[in-house]
C-alpha cells in the first residue's frame, strides 16, 4: 500500500489539527479532517473580543507559514483566524475539512484500522480510515463551577469564552472568578465599562510581563535555550543542567530568587496584596501566563477590586464569599478555564491512557496499545503552533518509515518515567502530565533526535542566548526530506 492509498481521520480543526493535516497531506496520506464547529480555528474562532497571541509573532505561529507583514507584533485572534484560512486554502485542505461534523466515536477494528463514526445536524455517518489523529485541543470546553444558589441568582453567569461586547457588561456590578490571563484580559477590556469590577482569586502564581521592567520582551528569555538549563532539570538532563543543579545549586536558586525581586518590584505585588504562593522556578515552568500590561496598574489604583477568596454561595442580587463578605453582583464572569472531553474513546481504550493527572503517551502521541492512533497538539508548551507543526513531522515521518521507534516496553517504560518525573514537579491538576512550557525545547530536541535531524539550529553561542523563532524550524516543517 503507498501513503497515497492510507487514509487518515483528523479530529479537529483548530491550530494542532490543521497543522497535523496539512502535513500528512504533504507526505501523501488521504487526509479528513472532521470540526465539530462551523469555522474552523478552534479557540481562535470563538472566544472574547480582546484576545490576542501572548507571544510576539515570529515566535507563534507555523515554522513555514510566515504571517503577513501587516499583522500586528501580537496578532489579534481575527488575525490568527484568517492566518488559519489562508494555511488550509495554500496547501490545499481547505476541501479536506468537513465543518459541523462531530466525531462521537472512534474504535480500533479488528483489522487494526479505526472505525471512526461522525454526527452531522442529528445524522450519523461511518467511516473506517488507517489512521486516527486526535486534535481536540486542551482547552475547548468551558470549565463552570457548580456553586450553592446559583439558580436563585437574579443576574447571568457567564464563561470567560463567552463574553463578545461592551453591551454584556454596560452599568453592571462585575465579579470575574479566576485570576489568570483570560480573567485578566477581559478585566482590562471592561474596566470602563462595568460599573463596579470585582475579581477573586484563590491562588496567586507569578506574572511575567510583556516587556521585563519595561525594557526587554519576555521572549528574549523564554524562547531562548539557556533559561531552561536553570528549570528544574528536564527528565533526561543535559551536562550543563546535571552542573547547575549539582556544584552549583546555589547559584541557581540565587538566579530565581533575583527574578522574583525583580517581577516583585516592577508589578508592585507585595504592596498590591498579591504575591504568589510558589516559587517562581516551579510557576514558571508549569502555571506560566503573561500579564496584561496594565492589569496591575488598575488593580493599584482600586480600579480593579481584588479579593482572595472563593464564592460560597450566590444570593438573589450578589455572591457570598468564604471570608463572609458579601459582594453585590449583575454578573459573575467565570475565567475558570477549560475541561477535556475525550468521550469518543472507549472507555476501557482510555483507561490506558489517562488518568487524573491527563494522558500518558509516548512522545505526548502515541501509545503502543493502540497503533495507528495519534494525539497533536496534546501538550501545553509556549508557542503551540510551532511545537503542533512539530509534533507533525514526526507523526508523517514516522509513518513513512523514516525512522522507528523503540521496543514496545522501551515506549513504556519512557511513558512512567515522564509520569514519576511530572508528579514531583508538576502541581496537581486534570493535565498536569501535559504541561511543557519551558520544557518544550528539550522535547523538541528529543523529536529532533528521533528524527535524526540537527536539534541546534544556530551556531554555538546562537544558539544557547539568541532566542528561537518559529522560522528556525521552517525547513523541518516545509520539506518532505528536511535537514
Ligand atoms: C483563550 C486562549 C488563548 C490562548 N492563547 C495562546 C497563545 O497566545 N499562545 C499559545 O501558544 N497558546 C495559546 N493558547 C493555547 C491554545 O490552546 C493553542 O494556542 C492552540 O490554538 C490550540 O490549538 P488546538 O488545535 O490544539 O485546540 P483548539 O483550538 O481547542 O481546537 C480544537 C478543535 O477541535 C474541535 N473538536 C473538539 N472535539 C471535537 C470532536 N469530538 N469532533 C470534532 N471536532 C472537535 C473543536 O471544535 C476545535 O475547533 C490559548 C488558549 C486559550 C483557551
Ligand atoms: N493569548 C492570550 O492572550 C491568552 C488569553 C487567555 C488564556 N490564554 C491561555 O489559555 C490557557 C487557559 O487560560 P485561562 O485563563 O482561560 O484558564 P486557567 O489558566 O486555567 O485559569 C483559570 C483560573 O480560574 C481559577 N479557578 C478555576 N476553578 C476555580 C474555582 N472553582 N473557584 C475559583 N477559582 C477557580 C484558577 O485558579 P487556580 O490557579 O487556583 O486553579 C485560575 O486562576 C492558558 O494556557 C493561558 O495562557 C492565553
Amino acid at each position: 500500500m503507498t501513503d497515497k492509498n492510507r487514509t487518515v481521520a483528523v479530529l479537529g480543526a483548530g491550530v494542532a489539527g490543521l497543522a497535523a493535516a496539512k502535513t500528512l497531506t504533504q507526505y501523501g496520506f488521504d487526509v479528513t479532517v472532521h470540526e465539530a464547529c462551523s469555522e474552523i480555528g478552534g479557540v481562535w474562532a470563538n472566544n472574547y473580543r480582546s484576545l490576542r497571541v501572548l507571544e510576539p509573532k515570529w515566535v507563534y505561529g507555523y515554522p513555514d507559514w510566515p504571517w503577513p507583514s501587516e499583522t500586528p507584533l501580537y496578532p489579534p485572534a481575527e488575525h490568527v483566524r484568517r492566518y488559519l484560512t489562508r494555511y488550509a486554502e495554500r496547501f490545499g485542505i481547505r476541501h479536506r475539512i468537513r465543518l459541523n461534523s462531530r466525531v462521537v466515536a472512534a474504535t480500533p477494528t479488528a483489522d487494526g484500522r479505526w472505525r471512526v463514526v461522525t454526527e452531522t445536524d442529528g445524522e450519523r455517518d461511518s467511516a473506517e480510515h488507517d489512521y486516527f489523529v486526535m486534535a481536540p485541543g486542551m482547552f475547548n470546553l468551558k470549565k463552570i463551577p457548580d456553586w450553592p444558589g446559583q439558580d436563585d441568582f437574579a443576574g447571568q453567569v457567564m464563561h470567560s469564552s463567552e463574553f463578545r461586547d461592551g453591551a454584556q457588561v454596560a452599568g453592571k456590578q462585575v465579579v470575574i472568578v479566576g485570576f489568570s490571563r483570560s480573567a485578566m484580559d477581559i478585566a482590562v477590556d471592561i474596566v470602563d465599562e462595568a460599573a463596579s469590577l470585582s475579581m477573586l482569586h484563590r491562588s496567586i502564581r507569578w506574572p511575567v510581563p510583556e516587556k521585563i521592567l519595561g525594557l526587554i520582551r519576555n521572549h528574549v528569555l523564554l524562547f531562548a535555550r539557556w533559561p531552561t538549563h536553570f528549570a528544574p532539570p528536564w527528565i533526561r538532563p543535559g551536562k550543563t543542567a546535571r552542573l547547575l543543579h549539582g556544584k552549583l545549586q546555589g547559584g541557581v536558586d540565587f538566579f530565581w530568587k533575583f527574578f522574583e525581586v525583580l517581577l516583585s518590584t516592577q508589578f508592585r505585588l507585595k504592596q498590591r496584596k498579591l504575591e504568589p504562593d510558589r516559587p517562581i522556578k516551579l510557576d514558571l515552568f508549569t502555571n506560566l501566563y503573561v500579564a496584561p500590561p496594565r492589569f496591575f496598574g488598575l488593580v493599584g489604583e482600586g480600579r480593579i477590586a481584588a479579593h482572595r477568596a472563593e464564592i460560597e454561595a450566590f444570593e438573589k442580587n450578589g455572591v457570598r464569599l468564604t471570608n463572609g463578605e458579601l459582594l453585590p453582583a449583575d454578573l459573575v464572569l467565570c475565567a475558570t478555564g477549560w475541561r477535556h472531553d475525550y468521550s469518543f474513546l472507549p472507555a476501557e481504550l482510555l483507561a490506558t491512557i489517562h488518568d487524573r493527572d491527563g494522558m500518558h503517551l509516548y512522545r505526548h502521541m502515541l501509545h503502543p496499545a493502540l497503533p495507528g492512533f495519534a494525539f497533536v497538539g496534546g501538550v501545553q508548551g509556549i508557542n503551540s503552533a510551532t511545537l503542533y507543526a512539530m509534533q507533525s513531522t514526526w507523526l508523517a515521518r514516522l509513518w513513512t518509515g523514516e525512522f522507528t521507534l523503540p521496543a514496545a516496553e522501551d515506549q513504556l517504560a519512557e511513558i512512567e518515567a515522564l509520569k514519576a518525573w511530572n508528579r514531583d514537579f508538576v502541581s496537581a491538576r486534570p493535565n498536569r502530565s501535559q504541561v511543557l512550557n519551558l520544557h518544550q525545547m528539550p522535547y523538541i530536541d528529543d523529536l529532533m533526535d528521533d528524527m535524526g535531524l540537527e536539534k541546534h539550529r544556530k551556531n554555538r553561542l546562537a544558539d544557547q542566548f539568541v532566542p528561537y523563532r518559529s522560522a528556525d524550524y521552517a525547513e523541518v516543517t516545509a520539506s518532505t526530506s528536511p535537514r
